[in-house]
């Protein structure tokens, strides 16, 4: 899904923004992409430095102002974060300034219209379909994956109306979970509902 949205990746000057330990970042150097990456956690950008020492990785708050130039990079990619980030607003706007005009941003989530609602079963456990509700209602979830986080469930028209103030134009969205599978096992129940969903975006 986000590798289709970065067809073009490479000779690009990308920013990957919540880079984590930096797998994703060197996914895209190896499509031939000169990328940068940040995060706000530094025990991941150690882990990342040490790992990709040819990429320049930054420790750096996606809440405050970006530490890179003005129309800088082709592309800003930010690969599962902006669900864990309280104000995105700022975000959006640095994004904006980084970008080179007509720049792409593009993100990917966990999908809110599917993410908070558990899975229906029947009787022998098979996972039929999610019932979903609640969906317009704003809240934050701590979840403990890999350690702590905030979640903050935002409706989908939520992101288009923060991307349209913040001069971005919608390209494309993507929910197909096909690629996924390069990066995580997926399972057949998990094929009929989609979990993530890719935004791309230009900047204006
Ligand atoms: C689920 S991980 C995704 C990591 C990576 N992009 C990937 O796809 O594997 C979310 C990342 O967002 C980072 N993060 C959360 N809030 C942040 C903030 N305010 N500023 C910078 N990074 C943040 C976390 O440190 C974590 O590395």
């Amino acid at each position: 899904m986000i590798l289709d949205a970065l067809k073009d990746a490479q000779d690009k000057h990308i920013l990957d923004a919540g880079c984590g330990d930096g797998f994703f970042t060197n996914t895209l150097t190896k499509l031939g992409a000169d990328v940068c990456g940040c995060d706000g956690s530094k025990k991941f950008i150690d882990i990342a430095k040490k790992e990709f020492c040819n990429v320049d990785f930054k420790v750096c708050d996606l809440t405050k102002e970006l530490l890179y130039e003005d129309n800088s990079f082709d592309i800003v990619v930010c690969s599962l974060t902006l669900m864990d980030i309280d104000n995105i607003d700022i975000f959006l706007k640095e994004s904006a300034r980084v970008l080179k005009k007509d720049g792409k941003l593009v993100f990917t989530m966990v999908h809110p219209c599917f993410f908070q609602a558990e899975w229906e079963t029947n009787d022998d456990g098979k996972k039929l379909y999610k019932k979903v509700y609640n969906y317009y209602e704003q809240n934050t979830e701590i979840l403990n994956i890999w350690g702590y986080t905030t979640h903050y469930h935002r409706p989908i028209s939520w992101y288009a109306k923060a991307l349209k103030n913040s001069g971005f134009v919608i390209e494309c969205i993507s929910e197909n979970p096909d690629n996924l599978e390069n990066f995580v096992p997926i399972k057949p129940h998990q094929k009929k509902i989609p979990l993530f969903i890719c935004f791309s975006c230009i900047s204006r």
